[in-house]
């Protein structure tokens, strides 16, 4: 190899060598920038607990038959429609601990699974530990037929809603 050619291959090994670090800087920089933009667009979003609202359609009330008791496992929430056709809402969450209560049909009782609380039909205590009978949720009729319940809305066990 003579001189000329010797300092050609010199430099394309320096070219080379330049140009392999001109990618990993440039990658490295890429990364930064990416993680650094992830972190302040997760700084600058809202931090909030989406849960579902107070205020639901809990469905048509052809949906629900006389001498019935349905469980809104979302809302946490009993539809209760008795034997005459009215209806009532009523809490699922035991007033012991929160657990989530359950309609026993076979008892005709409210169980829950975790103390062994229970409440009747109409969420009064039959059995505790639960200090308090399940409260009662506002439930109106909406223009097309759906049952709407609003959970901010505590009403009397005398409230219910004719249809
Ligand atoms: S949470 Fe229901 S009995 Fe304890």
């Amino acid at each position: 190899m003579d001189d000329k050619e010797e300092k050609h291959s010199k430099e394309e090994n320096a070219m080379s060598r330049r140009y392999f670090l001109e990618i990993v800087g440039g990658g490295a920089v890429l990364t930064a920038a990416v993680g650094s933009a992830v972190v302040i667009g997760q700084y600058l979003s809202p931090n909030v607990l989406r849960e579902p609202a107070l205020r639901f359609k809990a469905g048509l009330i052809e949906n629900f038959s006389a001498d019935s008791i349905t469980l809104d496992k979302e809302q946490k929430v009993f539809i209760v429609r008795g034997k005459e056709g009215y209806f009532y809402a009523m809490s699922a969450v035991c007033t012991h601990l929160g657990c989530i209560a359950n309609w026993k049909p076979e008892d005709g009782v409210v169980a829950c699974p975790c103390h062994g609380s229970k409440f009747n039909k109409e969420g009064n205590v039959v059995d505790g530990p639960a200090p308090r009978s399940l409260p009662r949720f506002s439930v109106t009729l909406d223009e097309q037929g759906q049952l709407v319940v609003d959970k901010s809305v505590i009403v009397g066990e005398d409230v219910i809603l004719k249809v």
